[in-house]
């Protein structure tokens, strides 16, 4: 009696799985990364993940609502006539380090969750007038109804226009302007604090011309509150999309022509099995047939006792040291992917083959985890932290053409030298290549370059070392010292920043501009200080640190000593300092 019924609930429970796999429809969407007490005093904030590169929490004494501009103004001036430290806070808050962080326990956050209008579309002018809280979805939607497109955008939708300009976020394109999205802002209206005799705010309309533009439209957020944005957008267009998969020989030749050939080329490189998938992906006419649809797997709601149980057996495979568990689990997840063509349909429904062809709209960005009512946690997205899921380090560098093919083979040696050593990262999909031009931007990209995205295992204690834990520091500290890596303002572990502003010939006239707009600094914070280069110590150096990236080891006691990682040399990068592990290091020395 008893057996039949937990049967039938297992029945019934597998059956909701199933549905939901299809519909995704019983989702949990994201938490509010903003707690507060009822009245919206005493607040805590984190990021998407819940969690920042030193596992800290940041305290607000208050979060402000704001609704339309006038309202913003009034409560920007009632922060500064307090001399309060304020940030800019958005909906999902997705960027890793310490950028919402108010200085100190008594600032305010201004969240822009209110500020979601869409205010304009000149069709005829092909551009589109948007509040900045609106989410990338809404923009792309939008021009869409009205047959415009914004070309190249960041491949999540949840982003909203303040938070990814604010960090410089981007796409892949070498072409025209390329792939960022501040390349496309033609009108910028950014409100900062103001003395006494300006009523303590004041409100900048920026155009083309003014060249504080440079300024505003990659700001970090410490320049005061974009209130709007207008962007300039293009007809509506249709997009052809193939994958192809190649070993990865040649890949250090192949993505210096593969970014000219296609327009809105990226690579996904899977190093330790020693692949790389092409994404040929160009503009087609618009009346070629074909209805595509991206709706990216890793990006859809997902299953919670799935992530629960790959969490798991990763946690195992950390602990057992079991690379090759890693490897046929690796092999496993990009095989199920490609078979799936990452979630790639031709008609919205069903995947028979590529080429996939549809309109750039349906194609470019997609991210549905964040849809759906409340549930009782049987799906979510991946990485949502109230649920056993994803829990990683990212890194992130753009690395200029001129040298990237010596990037790409110096990380090809340490593959040599370690074949399984990358399997952890192709469980995440491998490392995503896109293309990014040199801009305008004072803290845009100085130079054509290769954006990569590396996503990697982090344990949720952080004194645990990982498995291979040196091979993936040295390329972390190769493509940023060695080959002068740009880090992703929005992503990367603390060291990721060190003498990052000195890779900025505009700095000093993007630091100008701040001393204009925020001359006592209330849109700063220690942490935007250290990677603007105002005061030292984006590193923090205590035990274990090298571990979570909060520094680069110059002691044993920056590694784990008492699980045998110690600090070394890198192999193939001699000035890294990695924690690496003694058997490792004697087996080394035995090689020479
Ligand atoms: C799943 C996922 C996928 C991603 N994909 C990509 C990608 O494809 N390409 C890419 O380049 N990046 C990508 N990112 C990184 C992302 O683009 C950046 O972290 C981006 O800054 C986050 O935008 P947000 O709206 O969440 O803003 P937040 O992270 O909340 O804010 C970012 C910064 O902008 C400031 N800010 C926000 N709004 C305003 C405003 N109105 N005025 C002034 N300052 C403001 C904030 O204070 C903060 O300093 C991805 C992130 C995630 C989580
Ligand atoms: C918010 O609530 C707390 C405790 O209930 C109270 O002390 C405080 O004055 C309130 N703040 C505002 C702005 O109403
Ligand atoms: C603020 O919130 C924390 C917990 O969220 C609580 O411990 C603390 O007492 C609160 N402080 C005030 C002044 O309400
Ligand atoms: C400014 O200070 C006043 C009085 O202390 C307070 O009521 C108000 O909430 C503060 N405003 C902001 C935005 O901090
Ligand atoms: C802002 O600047 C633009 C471009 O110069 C101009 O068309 C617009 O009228 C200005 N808006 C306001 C409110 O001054
Ligand atoms: C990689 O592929 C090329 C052809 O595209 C081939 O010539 C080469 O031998 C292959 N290398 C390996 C290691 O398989
Ligand atoms: C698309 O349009 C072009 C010119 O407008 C025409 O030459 C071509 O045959 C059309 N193609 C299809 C598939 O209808």
């Amino acid at each position: 009696m008893l057996g039949g019924t937990k049967r039938m609930s297992q029945n019934l429970f597998k059956s909701i799985l199933i549905f939901t796999f299809i519909y995704g429809v019983l989702s949990t969407p994201p938490e509010d990364p903003i707690e507060c007490s009822s009245n919206n005093t005493n607040c805590t904030v984190t990021n998407s993940y819940g969690m920042f590169p030193d596992r800290s929490i940041c305290q607000a004494a208050q979060t402000l609502y704001p609704t339309t501009e006038q309202e913003l103004v009034s409560m920007v001036a009632s922060a500064a006539r307090n001399k309060s430290k304020m940030k800019v806070a958005t909906r999902y808050s997705h960027s890793i380090p310490k950028l919402v962080c108010p200085d100190g326990q008594n600032g305010v956050l201004i969240s822009t969750k209110n500020l979601n209008t869409i205010l304009r579309i000149d069709v005829e002018g092909e551009t589109m007038t948007v509040e900045s809280g609106v989410t990338l979805r809404q923009v792309i939607s939008e021009a869409a109804r009205f047959e415009l497109a914004l070309p190249y955008t960041p491949y999540w939708w949840g982003l909203t226009i303040g938070g990814l300009l604010g960090t410089g976020a981007h796409g892949s394109s070498l072409w025209g302007k390329g792939s960022g999205v501040h390349e496309r802002v033609v009108g910028l209206r950014i409100v900062t604090p103001a003395g006494p005799e300006e009523g303590y705010a004041k409100v900048w309309n920026l155009s083309e011309t003014d060249e504080d533009l440079n300024a505003a439209k990659v700001s970090l957020g410490v320049l005061g509150v974009v209130s709007q944005v207008t962007l300039k957008l293009e007809s509506r267009f249709k997009r052809s999309i193939t994958y192809v998969t190649k070993n990865d020989s040649d890949l250090g030749d192949q993505v210096l022509t593969f970014g000219q050939q296609h327009e809105f080329a990226d690579i996904t490189w899977y190093p330790s099995q020693r692949k790389a998938k092409y994404r040929i992906d160009d503009r087609v006419p618009t009346n070629t047939s074909g209805n595509g649809l991206y709706n990216f797997i890793p990006f859809r709601s997902t299953s919670t006792a799935v992530l629960a149980a790959t969490r798991t057996t990763e946690d195992i495979q950390e602990a057992t040291r079991d690379a090759n568990g890693k490897c046929l689990g690796a092999i496993a997840v990009t095989g199920t992917l490609a078979a799936t063509a990452f979630g790639l349909t031709n008609n919205g429904i069903l995947f028979t083959g590529y080429p996939v062809i549809g309109f750039s709209n349906r194609l470019q960005s997609s991210g549905t985890c964040l849809d759906s009512p409340q549930d009782v946690f049987l799906t979510a997205c991946p990485w949502d932290s109230r649920i056993k899921g994803q829990f990683f380090h990212q890194t992130a560098f753009s690395i200029g053409l001129s040298v990237v093919k010596n990037f790409i083979e110096d990380v090809q040696k340490l593959v040599d030298l370690e074949p399984q050593s990358l399997c952890g990262l192709e469980l995440n999909n491998g490392i995503l290549m896109r293309y990014v031009k040199a801009s305008s931007a004072y803290l845009g990209k100085t130079e054509d370059a290769i954006d990569f995205d590396i996503t990697y295992y982090r344990s949720k204690d952080p004194l645990d070392a990982r498995l291979f834990q040196d091979i993936y520091e040295e390329i972390e500290q190769m493509g940023l010292f060695k080959y002068g890596g740009l880090p992703h303002w929005g992503k990367n572990r603390n060291l990721g920043f060190i003498g990052a502003i000195g890779k900025y010939p505009d700095a000093g006239k993007f630091l100008s501009v701040k001393e204009k707009y925020d001359p006592q600094g209330l849109f700063s914070s220690e942490w935007t200080d250290q990677v603007l280069g105002l005061t030292e110590g984006i590193t923090i150096v205590k035990d274990g640190c090298a571990l979570e990236g909060l520094c680069i080891c110059s002691e044993d006691s920056h590694c784990a000593p008492s699980q045998g990682y110690l600090c070394r040399r890198g192999r193939i990068y001699k000035e890294a300092r990695v924690c690496t592990r003694r058997e490792e290091e004697s087996a080394s020395k035995s090689e020479v």
